[in-house]
């Protein structure tokens, strides 16, 4: 992991904030996450939120004013607000978009020299990931995505488990995870229709359950994949959550994945085995779990996967031919310490200003949404297929 979001996590040495250096700061993409992004950006000494943009006519400026922030410039979409750039002067920007719309939003502004922190998933497709990094590469500028679970104290925990050797060859990781009915609509349908989503639960917390454990083994490059998906649940209108909400309707729109597993080979021998749910009828698909010839990790699920743990980790090992459990204590946050998506933010800005590696580099997520979009094409032809992944 960058080092900079090391020495932020473990309280090391972390560079003061000089408030003096204003960091200008664009938002592409004023819906839901937009917020959490505002308002941490807002808890930082040294921004300035100068621009945002919707493809809504209105709702950039809506946003703005419903959050007191005065004095941005309000655009009608990425591409209008990058080429006035000349004058916007931004730095960074957080792409806040629909899933489809990362890859565009973020080749454009590295394309015209901007910071980018993408929220996740990385992209939908595999191609799209190589598209996005290779524009990253002839940028020179840091490209973050925004996996904030990173910056949780029990995933550094159980990153740090994986990497210490305890556990002695590891060749066998379980993951996943989900909800029982969960599939996300409250804000409308941009989460469930291909055109804007184009991964469902694979793409919305899928790709959290896979960086707890690639994280933790250094991101092996997958080398095959075979994947199942369905959508049983987002298809019917009789749905309890579309009953609930008086929105039948949806279930006609909803054209992504609300199940999805797969069986993955992993470089190092590694074998990978994932299921994660937006409904499902059990309340979770099991514990994240990693053998190694020396030990294994039991990391609790919970009933509402977002990347966080469901209680304490248990390392079973043995210790003078006997066997035995260490449990390691679930860490909560402390009072008043940044939240999980302040610390993402606080270490993307850090990155900017000292010209230092990503905090969540996209090249380590490209293998995770290799993972995911191998998943969806394995389902559809039917069979394993081999992880084809262009160079960079
Ligand atoms: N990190 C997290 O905890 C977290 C939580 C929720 C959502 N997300 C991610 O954030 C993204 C957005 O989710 P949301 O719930 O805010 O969606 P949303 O539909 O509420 O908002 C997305 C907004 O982007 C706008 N948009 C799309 N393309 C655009 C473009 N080219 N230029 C300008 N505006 C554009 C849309 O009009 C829409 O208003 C998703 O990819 C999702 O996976 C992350």
């Amino acid at each position: 992991m960058a080092d900079n979001l090391n020495a932020f996590m473990e309280n090391q040495e972390v560079a003061t904030v000089d408030a003096n250096k204003k960091i200008r700061i664009g938002i592409i993409g004023c819906g839901w996450i937009a917020a959490s992004h505002l308002h941490s950006y807002l808890k930082q000494p040294d921004v300035e939120i100068v621009a945002g943009c919707d493809l809504i006519p209105g709702k950039a400026e809506a946003f703005f004013k419903k959050w007191g922030v005065e004095g941005a410039k309000c655009y009608n979409s990425d591409e209008e607000m990058i080429a006035d750039q000349a004058n916007l002067q931004l730095d960074a920007v957080s792409v806040c978009t629909y899933n489809r719309q990362h890859a565009p939003c973020a080749i454009h502004a590295l394309n015209a020299g901007i910071h980018v922190l993408l929220e996740k998933p990385f992209t939908v497709t595999t191609e799209e990931a190589v598209e996005v990094l290779r524009a990253e590469k002839a940028s020179g500028k840091v490209l973050s995505i925004g996996f904030q679970p990173r910056c949780d104290a029990n995933m550094i925990m159980v990153r740090d488990i994986l990497r210490s050797g305890v556990l002695g060859k590891i060749y066998y990781v379980q993951t996943g995870g989900g909800r029982r009915r969960g599939i996300p609509t409250p804000f409308g349908t941009t989460f469930i229709e291909d055109k804007t989503a184009g991964l469902g639960a694979l793409g919305d917390i899928g790709c959290y359950s896979l960086d707890v454990v690639m994280n933790g083994l250094g991101y092996p490059k997958p080398l095959t994949v075979t994947g199942y998906k369905s959508a049983f649940f987002g298809t019917d209108p009789n749905y309890s959550n579309y009953v609930a909400t008086g929105h039948p309707e949806y279930a006609k729109l909803f054209q992504v994945d609300d199940f999805a597993a797969g069986f993955v080979r992993l470089e190092g021998d590694i074998i990978l085995d994932f299921r994660i749910a937006w409904a499902m009828n059990i309340n979770t698909p099991g514990d994240t779990i990693v053998l190694g010839t020396k030990g294994g990790l039991r990391i609790p699920s919970t009933d509402c996967w977002n990347g966080t743990i469901g209680g304490d980790l248990v390392l079973y090992h043995e210790v003078a031919g006997k066997q035995v459990e260490t449990v390691i204590p679930q860490i909560f946050p402390k009072a008043g310490e940044p939240t999980n998506f302040d610390k993402k933010i606080r270490t993307f800005l850090d990155a900017c200003k000292n010209g230092t590696e990503a905090p969540v580099p996209a090249s380590q997520i490209l293998y995770n949404q290799a993972i995911l979009d191998y998943i969806c094409k394995s389902s559809e032809c039917g069979h394993e297929l081999v992880v084809e992944i262009p160079e960079i």
